[in-house]
């Protein structure tokens, strides 16, 4: 018998198969639209003029001088992207960060420049202190340990420069505690109530992170961030993070790493019904990349794969380094 031709036809009611044969209906019935609209690009500023240095371990990410950072979000806009996130490589660093709420350091000069040039991008800032101390680590150390209470005093301090050049909003990623409640207060006393926070509320203590620290120079020289970075074991946690950051005033939450940690993402955005962002950081990046480069993986395809499965666990702001090949490949 020609088992290409069934000896029966099964009596099943339920097709599933039937909504997935045209694509046009495939379409219809998709439960997940991803947007452009959500798409946050990260941008890596240093100093000088003309700079556009490619970061090793992250193909297709540069460090870009302000002049460049500008091109790259008219780039970027011109390809449907909304909005950047801005990260420092200071000319300078101390032992208290203090580059980071220098009026005329990178972001805060970049962040001028882009409103000026296209001001209706909406510009987020990123508020640690690992880019800026020469110990690299996140905050002001004690006894080889980040100091929280007087950390969180320099984290507002960066807030309300990035705040004064102009930021949209600003993005505490230091987790120390108390931080969103402070950073609140001082732009509500400034006259900033309209710049909004989007806090890494659960942020994991993550090897995810390891290409960031090349391209924006922000590993610590000894030690790690395990006494302020969450335990990746931890969900409840995330959520007595999520709730305690949205009761000092956050705007949006945020999970990171993305992929690896969609469950969170997922029980954050039930529990809290809140705007919800979620970061897929540098390692979920490289890793497609070095994949694709092996011929291993379908770049185009995992890109759009791993951007889909971040909206379907309930993300509504996307970070991702993806922002621009992404917002190009929905267009088409
Ligand atoms: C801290 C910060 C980090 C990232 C964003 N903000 C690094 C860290 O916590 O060590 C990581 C982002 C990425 O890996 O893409 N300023």
């Amino acid at each position: 018998m020609n088992p290409v031709q069934s000896a029966h036809t099964l009596e099943l009611v339920r097709r599933a198969r039937r909504l997935r044969r045209s694509t046009g209906v495939r379409g219809m019935v998709r439960e997940t639209r991803l947007s452009a609209e959500q798409f946050l690009y990260p941008l890596f500023v240093c100093g000088g003029t003309g700079a556009r240095r490619e970061v090793p371990s992250m193909p297709g990410v540069f460090q870009l001088s302000v002049d460049e950072a500008v091109r790259e979000t008219e780039a970027a806009r011109a390809d449907g992207v909304p909005g950047v996130l801005l990260f420092g490589l200071p000319d300078n660093k101390d032992d208290i960060g203090s580059a980071a709420y220098d009026a005329d350091a990178p972001v805060q000069s970049a962040v001028r420049a882009i409103k000026r040039s296209i001001p209706d991008t909406i510009v987020v800032t990123d508020v640690c202190l690992c880019e800026y101390t020469s110990h690299g680590h996140c905050g002001i150390l004690v006894d080889h340990e980040v100091a929280n209470d007087a950390t969180v005093d320099q984290l507002v301090r960066a807030a309300v420069s990035h705040a004064a050049a102009g930021a949209d909003i600003v993005a505490p990623s230091d987790m120390m505690d108390g931080r969103v409640g402070a950073i609140r207060r001082e732009l509500d006393s400034r006259g900033f109530e309209q710049v909004a926070i989007m806090s890494y509320a659960a942020k994991y203590c993550s090897g995810f992170y390891g290409p960031f620290r090349d391209a924006a120079d922000s590993a610590p020289k000894f030690g790690d961030r395990r006494t302020h970075q969450m335990d990746p074991a931890n969900v409840e946690e995330a959520l007595r993070e999520v709730a305690q950051d949205i009761e000092e005033g956050a705007d949006i939450v945020m999970v990171k790493p993305a992929m690896p940690y969609l469950d969170v993402v997922r029980r954050v955005k039930d529990a809290f019904n809140f705007p919800t962002a979620a970061y897929q950081v540098s390692g979920e990046y490289s890793m497609i990349k070095a994949a694709a480069a092996r011929g291993w993986l379908d770049e185009p395809r995992i890109m759009m794969e791993s951007l889909t499965a971040i909206a379907r666990a309930g993300a509504d702001i996307i970070i991702t380094y993806y922002a621009r090949e992404a917002a190009r490949a929905l267009k088409s």
